[in-house]
């Protein structure tokens, strides 16, 4: 009695493809008139849109669409490259009943009858995940890209500012010795010079060594909040008058060990480049909080538990072809005289001697931020 039923429903090709199209339900397949009204769906459709039947049979597949694609004509052109093309094939988001989005991978075919346009197939299937997965891959991949490229500028950098480190120390030691010597008053003033000239060139290569990773720190269990609230009257006077500086900081923030002349150094660095980057009124935000995550550069550990430190702005923002570029020694947008293009790179290499590691986020009009993140004690 069974087989016989099976047999009939197997030589029944209409109920056979119907069996077929209501058993398939990772898949949203449908079929639209040539105005893209939906005419019929399988239960993949409800499931991956959250439709029912009576609901969408007869409505605009457009429905499926964001408004700002159906307001560009993207579903109209979609079908329209089917209809010319022989095929559409493409990826989207797509808004389901409950107003989330999804990634979709779409394939429209046109139904031909004889040659003539009656319809079009439509196959959609929710690669949210997929998406998602790669994206993030793609993120982790630029992150480790840019460590080591910063890692090997790093290395370079580090013998370069050794060698540096002393030359001038003979130079300013020497001059040292000269000064007490001249009796004229204009030798003086020319020995004074070379002297500060030195200092200053001592000065840079302190800081190409702290992006080198080459300074000695002096590490202590520091709470960060309170070495803020100690420096706020100096971070004040660095922003101006016309820059409001607020402090933000998290209760109950765990210790961590680390240098407090390089993180005065580093909070100064980034409240002077949001000073310079606003020139004229605007805010600052120093904001401290206690996050779990990762660190970028070693992807294979688990997150742990980090303080993080950010000094946001409300400026014009760093465009996005530079943002790769802002911790490389010697990278500014400023005037000679003006920048030496350093500050970034001291957070930076301070950071992650630190064992952290530094976060930008900037998006043009709409400001910056600079996380440094500390490994909890
Ligand atoms: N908050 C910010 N808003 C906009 N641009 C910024 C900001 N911070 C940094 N930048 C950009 O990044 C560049 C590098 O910054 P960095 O602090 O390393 O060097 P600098 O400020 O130019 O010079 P230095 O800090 O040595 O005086 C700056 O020249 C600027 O273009
Ligand atoms: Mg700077």
């Amino acid at each position: 009695m069974l087989e016989e039923r099976t047999n009939d429903l197997l030589n029944d090709e209409a109920r056979q493809f119907s069996l077929l199209l209501n058993s398939v339900t990772d898949y949203a397949i449908y079929m639209l008139d040539t105005e893209g009204l939906i005419r019929t769906w399988n239960p993949g459709g409800r499931r991956i849109k959250g439709y029912t039947n009576r609901e969408v049979v007869g409505t605009s597949f457009t429905r499926f669409y964001l408004p700002e694609d159906i307001e560009a004509g993207v579903p109209e052109r979609n079908l329209h490259t089917a209809a010319t093309e022989g095929r559409y094939v493409g990826e989207g988001w797509r808004v389901r009943k409950d107003g989330t989005r999804f990634r979709a991978s779409v394939v429209i075919d046109p139904i031909r009858v004889d040659g003539e346009l009656i319809g079009y197939a439509k196959v959609t299937r929710d690669i949210t995940e997929r998406h998602v997965a790669q994206q993030r891959l793609q993120e982790a991949q630029a992150n480790l890209l840019q460590a080591q490229k910063l890692e090997a500028i790093g290395k370079f950098t580090l013998g370069m500012a050794h060698d540096f480190n002393n030359l001038l120390t003979v130079i300013i030691n020497c001059q040292d010795l000269l000064e007490a010597k001249v009796q004229d008053e204009g030798s003086a003033k020319l020995v004074d010079t070379t002297l500060r000239a030195a200092e200053r060139g001592a000065l840079l290569t302190r800081q190409l060594l702290s992006f080198a990773r080459g300074q000695t720190l002096a590490p202590e269990r520091l709470d960060l909040n309170d070495v803020m609230r100690e420096c706020e009257g100096v971070l004040r006077r660095s922003a101006g008058d016309a820059i409001a500086l607020q402090l933000d900081l998290a209760d109950d923030l765990p210790t961590c060990a680390v240098d407090r002349t390089q993180l005065e150094t580093a909070v100064l660095n980034l409240v002077c480049n949001c000073r310079d980057a606003m020139n004229e009124a605007g805010r600052i935000c120093i904001h401290t909080a206690l996050q779990f995550t990762q660190d970028p550069a070693r992807p294979e550990q688990p997150p742990t538990a980090f303080v993080r430190l950010s000094v946001h702005d409300n400026g014009p923002g760093i465009p996005k072809e530079q943002q790769a570029r802002v911790f490389e020694p010697f990278f500014t947008t400023k005037p000679v005289g003006k920048g030496s293009g350093l500050g970034l790179s001291q957070v930076f290499g301070f950071t992650a001697q630190s064992g952290g590691f530094t976060r930008l986020i900037s998006e043009p009009g709409h400001g910056t931020c600079v996380e440094m993140y500390f490994p909890a004690v």
